[in-house]
């Protein structure tokens, strides 16, 4: 039997909550599913600089090259405000990223029934919503040099960030925008500003000749990525794959999120064409609510079946966590951000551990 390595890294303020709500996950999954996992544990963000005085110290970055997989909570809070700012939390999620070369973030919009009334749009739009991000992140204007800011002879300043693209980096990360169309609906959509950008103009080449080259069998649209704003909104189950670069992909999938409901809901993924990737919800450490026991574990537990699905080949588990998922929020459960706005059955509110033991059952 396969031992998964996982590691788990728990962050700061709700991550350890939900974190311990994934361990009741994968403990149900090592009883009632057959597998088997080789569990680590460390710290990231404000739990390392207290522990080790660095956000990601080298000896945990070495414990996630020897994972399959990295779960993550959540890093950052309040009390780590006055860290300089390369060591602040936030800094050694941004390591990790980098150090793993995840350029792949896979962030699904799916809408689960029992949720389609609390989305922002009308239940026929949005029910049965099932859409993939597929977003450039180590490049783009994120990263692009030069940068900085810089004042000039008269004295007046300017800002300056760069996106910069090379064909290489455009191909790969449309590689895993098609091999998952492949496995899904069969459909890309790639957004981008070729219009009026340059390495828009680049990407829509390489998109366009990968597709003839090596997946034909794959329909490609291109779409402004301003149209593509819009279109999620008016229609957004015309899609299924979006592949988009690294500023375009977030802005569109943070709107397409919140179609689905709440933030407590996303799980994510972050790949690199070798070596574990890095699974963690979209949320951060929420410090409002931290402590209390009240925070939705599902971002989180959703996460891990991303890691199952794509990292662990475990894609039966995966569709059981899923399942098990859908089947609690159709039995009306609800943790309190699910709750907010009424019409829901005040009994059937539940904390982080409640939610996970129902999954659990
Ligand atoms: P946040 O996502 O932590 O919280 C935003 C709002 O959503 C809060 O009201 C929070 O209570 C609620 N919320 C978030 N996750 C929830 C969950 N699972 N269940 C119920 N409610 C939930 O974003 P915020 O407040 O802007 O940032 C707080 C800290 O988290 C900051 O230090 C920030 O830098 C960090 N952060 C970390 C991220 C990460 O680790 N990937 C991502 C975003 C923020
Ligand atoms: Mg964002």
């Amino acid at each position: 039997m396969t031992q998964h390595r996982l590691l788990l890294l728990p962050g700061d303020g709700i991550g350890v909550e939900i974190m311990a709500a994934v361990r009741k996950v994968i403990a149900a999954l090592e009883t009632h599913h057959g597998l088997s996992f080789d569990l680590g544990e460390d710290q990231v963000g404000g739990a390392a600089i207290d522990a080790y005085g660095v956000p990601l110290a080298d000896d945990t970055l070495a414990l996630a090259r020897a994972s399959d997989a990295v779960l993550l909570g959540a890093v950052g809070g309040p009390k780590w405000a006055d860290q300089p700012y390369g060591n602040r939390p936030e800094a050694g999620l941004l390591r990790l990223r980098k150090e793993l070369d995840l350029f792949a973030n896979l962030r699904p919009a799916l809408c689960f029934d029992a949720l389609a009334d609390a989305s922002s749009l009308k239940r026929d739009l949005v029910a049965g919503l099932d859409i993939l991000f597929v977003r450039e992140l180590a490049g783009g204007v994120y990263f692009g040099e030069p940068r900085g800011i810089e004042t000039q002879d008269d004295g007046s300043r300017v800002g300056i960030n760069t996106q910069r693209y090379t064909d290489a980096e455009i191909r790969r990360i449309a590689v895993v925008a098609f091999d998952m169309a492949a496995k899904r609906r069969g459909r890309v959509t790639s957004a981008e500003k070729s219009n009026v950008m340059e390495s828009g103009l680049l990407w829509r080449e390489e998109v366009t000749s990968l597709h003839a080259a090596s997946y034909s069998h794959i329909t490609l649209d291109h779409m402004l990525a301003d149209n593509c704003a819009m279109q999620l909104v008016k229609q957004p189950k015309q899609f299924d794959v979006i592949l988009t670069d690294n500023l375009f992909g977030d802005l569109l999938s943070d709107e397409a999120a919140m179609l689905t409901g709440s933030l407590g809901m996303l799980p994510s993924a972050s790949l690199g064409s070798s070596g574990p990737g890095l699974y963690e919800p979209v949320h951060g450490s929420a410090p409002d609510i931290a402590g209390q026991g009240v925070a939705n574990p599902i971002a989180a537990i959703l996460s891990l079946a991303m890691a199952l699905r794509y990292s662990l080949d475990e894609g039966a588990a995966a569709d059981a966590v899923e399942r098990a998922v859908d089947r609690v929020l159709a039995d009306g459960y609800r943790t309190a951000d699910l709750a907010a706005g009424g019409a829901v059955d005040s009994a059937k509110v539940i904390g982080t551990d409640g939610m996970a033991d129902a999954i659990v059952a």
